[in-house]
């Protein structure tokens, strides 16, 4: 039996906070108490927590105060401003924006990959990215037994990587549509019901967005292969939750199927789907509300020699962030890893 912990959730009136609530509850996580943060919109606000009812509050500098684990999922300029304080204070901040991921004294893990990592955090851990969490914990495994050359991949994104309100959004413009009526954009720059379009996150020079530099740095951060290459094409679909990747993986030698489909089948974290008489394979609706990847189509490349084809779905609310984030603070737990350099 582990100590319970004092846990403050930054976000939890979002699609993530609100998972990340489930989650504590239904994984029976060692909660001593428990602190809903958010704007001061949602001040006031309540939500239930194993049958009580709980406040919402509005993050301030003295919301940290006797927690020692803060689940953040307000945005990136959130984290950044309170994460000062919350390491002063003594608590660990498993981090699901994208503030910190990069910078060098701050792990960026997922569990099933490089859990020895977050020894080594000073009061910060980041979560990855949604689709790089999805796609690293299929082909990791893969990776682990015949090293990858380069990795290629198309991603069909749901609306819920944009958060509650996106998600509501999409309904909103799906209902106009459908009753003949032109939609209407706030979160998301064009509609995004009955159509689809590039992830809308800042270009670089290159013509590659923010969404898809994510996949290239933070997979090689987290399989410590900084020459790893990888390119990335992300796409926004009015799916309202759950990602789906498509992947090319050229390996430094073959690599059958037989044993690709094995080793999926046998990792932690994945379910293999593939019924290929009915031609069913891994669908975003499947993946919802699951912990597991699911992985599928799993088929040799007749391009290349070295290079499998795989298509995976995993639900982005879950393992793309808050199940990650809880299993982060679980490994903490049993290590004995979650305390900062303050206490
Ligand atoms: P609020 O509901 O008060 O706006 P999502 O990713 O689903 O959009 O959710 C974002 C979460 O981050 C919500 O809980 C939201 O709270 C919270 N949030 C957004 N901006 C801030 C902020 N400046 N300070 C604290 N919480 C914030």
């Amino acid at each position: 039996m582990y100590k319970p912990v004092r846990v403050a959730i930054l976000g939890a009136t979002g699609a993530v906070g609100t998972e990340l609530l489930n989650l504590l509850e239904h994984r029976d996580f060692p909660v001593a108490s428990l602190k809903l943060l958010a704007s001061e919109r949602s001040e006031g606000n309540s939500l239930t927590f194993k049958g009580e009812t709980l406040l919402v509050e509005a993050v301030t500098e003295n919301s940290f105060r006797d927690i020692d684990l803060v689940l953040a999922s307000a945005g990136g300029e959130t984290s950044k401003t309170w994460a000062k304080s919350i390491v002063a204070s003594g608590a660990v901040m498993v981090d699901n924006s994208s503030a910190f991921r990069m910078e060098s004294e701050v792990p960026l893990v997922v569990p099933e990959i490089n859990p020895e990592t977050a020894k080594y955090h000073k009061g910060i851990i980041a979560n990855p990215n949604c689709t790089t969490i999805l796609m690293g914990i299929a082909v990791y495994p893969l990776h682990r037994v015949q090293p990858i050359k380069r990795i290629v991949v198309s991603t069909y994104q749901s609306a819920s990587g944009a958060g509650a309100r996106a998600m509501e959004e999409v309904k909103v413009q799906s209902q106009a549509i459908l009753n003949g009526n032109p939609p209407q954009t706030e979160i998301f720059p064009y509609p995004l019901a009955f159509n689809l379009f590039p992830h809308n996150s800042p270009l670089n020079h290159e013509g590659y967005c923010t969404e898809e530099m994510k996949m290239v740095n933070e997979t090689r951060k987290i399989f410590n292969e900084p020459n790893l290459r990888v390119t990335a094409t992300c796409i926004r679909v009015p799916v309202l939750r759950a990602h789906s990747e498509s992947v090319n993986l050229e390996f430094y030698a073959q690599f059958s199927v037989t044993d690709a489909r094995m080793i999926v089948a046998n990792s932690p974290g994945l379910k293999l789907v593939e019924d290929w008489t009915k031609n069913y394979f891994p669908m975003p609706m499947d993946a919802s509300g699951r912990d597991e990847v699911l992985v599928g189509r799993i088929r040799q490349d007749i391009s290349h020699p070295n290079s499998l084809e795989l298509w995976i779905c995993g639900d982005q609310i879950r393992k793309g962030a808050a199940l990650n984030a809880v299993q982060i603070a679980e490994l903490l737990i049993k290590e004995r890893w979650l305390c900062s350099a303050n206490k």
